[in-house]
């Protein structure tokens, strides 16, 4: 190199933006996100295309070459937009709806821009004393009072896997006993908790999925009667898990009784609330979900409740000294970041850096206030009761009144089999595309299933999904 530089020195500074570059890249990544929302309406909720297969295959692929920003964002488009499933649209009633609201995706740009680091309090005491404020703010509405703790993780599977490390680590579960130690939870348990069983090494612990009442809770009876028989059998009952409203059917499991349970019989008791906690900013919510409080675990999904983008699950700790335990190591090379008086996200989660997740749930908080999603959040209980209504009015069979904002039911026509008639509904409203509902298995048959969450599901959309379901059943029905 005769100008005494390398060339890939040459290179170095590239990716420091100047202030032009810069201006240009954010405003065409603005103008397209403006279009993106302000097309939304007419956007489809599902695009049953997820096979789309194209020659630009290869665009997909890094490599030495370089691309421009309009080249990337027309690719984005095609083929990631326009393809399988919208769930920024207010027509997605599938599964768990999650959020996106645009103040938090500015509070993630600002976190990313100015690249806080929320491991270590050391480090970054106003990121961390950030996430701490939400971490209470979330206690406090559950009814959690004092001596608790807890992590923003990256969803609700990561914090049930912190839960549940968190109850082994304090039961003394280790080799030498998981073989007798024995797990209760329903068959409407979230299939993460399977997972996070697996991956903390409690795989041979024997679960029981314990049956459940015609509203798809768990049965008390069947409960206090299958700890009893594996008390005396010889078995070590330390575990169970409630749902703080289910993924199938959105049922809250009756949080007080268990808790009593949980205490005569000495287990932890941690409450999946993924999908239903923040419905504790509503007056029906904290009613369904009473005896939260009790449980010495619980988990939180502002990416759903809450409206968030993808990204953003809570676990709470009724004792920080449990989740503590379970989770601090110490290390030479942090000794300067270790203090005795603050505790550190690090200290408390598989994590050392993370994402500084906070700022995207505290920016729109700060910004709009606490009641307006719990106003949300009571439109979504409304549309949820409205629906279960319209569709008895209409014919379908809803296979129990919603708890919280999922709504199940099933098309029965005398002289069709159950499963291939929904199936045929349940393509049908996808194909249509501007609505998405999702289906499961409830007493052995296939069925319809509408999870009203998304912050954009008004009554319009509901009304939409009640026109086509009409439609259907006239056309079937002859
Ligand atoms: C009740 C419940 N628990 C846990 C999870 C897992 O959460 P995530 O998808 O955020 O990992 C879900 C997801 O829908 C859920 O509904």
């Amino acid at each position: 190199m005769t100008d005494g530089t390398s060339g890939s020195e040459s290179n170095v500074y590239v990716l420091e933006e100047s202030t032009g570059e810069r201006q240009l890249l954010f405003e065409k990544i603005n103008n397209f996100s403006e279009h993106f929302l302000s097309t939304l309406n007419s956007q489809k909720a599902f695009q049953n295309n997820t096979h789309k297969d194209k020659e630009d295959d290869l665009f997909f692929l890094i490599d030495e070459n370089k691309t421009t920003i309009d080249q990337i964002l027309e690719f984005y488009q095609d083929r990631v937009l326009n393809t399988g499933l919208n769930p920024a649209s207010g027509g997605h009633l599938g599964y768990i709806p999650g959020g996106g609201i645009y103040s938090a995706a500015l509070g993630d740009y600002l976190a990313a821009v100015t690249n806080r680091y929320a491991g270590i309090f050391y480090a970054s005491p106003g990121a961390v004393r950030m996430e701490d404020a939400l971490i209470d703010w979330t206690a406090k509405l559950i009814g959690y009072k004092e001596g608790y703790g807890g992590n923003l993780t990256s969803g609700g599977s990561m914090a049930n896997l912190i839960a549940l490390h968190t109850a082994k680590h304090h039961k003394g579960v280790d080799n030498t006993n998981v073989d007798k130690g024995v797990i209760y939870c329903s068959s409407q348990t979230h299939h993460s908790i399977q997972k996070a069983l697996k991956v903390i090494g409690l795989e041979t612990s024997i679960v029981r999925e314990i049956s459940l009442d015609p509203q798809f809770k768990i049965s008390l009876d069947a409960l206090k009667l299958q700890i009893e028989k594996d008390t005396e059998e010889g078995l070590v009952p330390f575990l169970l898990i409630a749902n703080g409203g289910s993924t199938d059917v959105g049922a809250v499991d009756p949080l007080l009784e268990l808790s009593s349970i949980a205490k005569e019989f000495d287990l932890w008791y941690h409450v999946d609330a993924a999908y239903g906690g923040y419905f504790m900013l509503t007056a029906l919510g904290k009613d369904k979900l009473k005896g939260l409080e009790l449980a010495d675990s619980v988990i939180l999904d502002p990416h759903k409740g809450l409206f968030m983008p993808y990204g953003l699950g809570m676990v709470l700790v009724k004792n920080v000294k449990h989740l503590m335990a379970a989770h601090t190591y110490k290390a030479n090379y942090m000794r300067d970041a270790m203090t005795e008086s603050q505790l550190s996200p690090a200290d408390l989660s598989p994590e050392l850096s993370k994402h500084f997740r906070g700022l995207r749930m505290w920016l729109p908080l700060k910004l709009y206030g606490e009641q307006v999603f719990g106003d949300y959040l009571d439109e979504k209980l409304y549309l949820a009761y409205y629906l279960y209504q319209q569709l008895i009015s209409i014919g379908y069979k809803v296979l129990c009144e919603p708890d919280l904002s999922v709504v199940v039911f099933r098309l029965e026509i005398k002289g069709h089999e159950s499963d291939v008639l929904n199936k045929f509904v349940l393509d049908y409203i996808k194909n249509d595309g501007r609505i998405f509902i999702s289906s499961t298995i409830l007493d052995n048959k296939l069925t319809l299933r509408a999870a009203i969450l998304s912050f954009r599901t008004h009554k319009e959309e509901i009304d939409l999904l009640l026109l086509l379901l009409k439609r259907i059943k006239a056309h079937l029905d002859i």
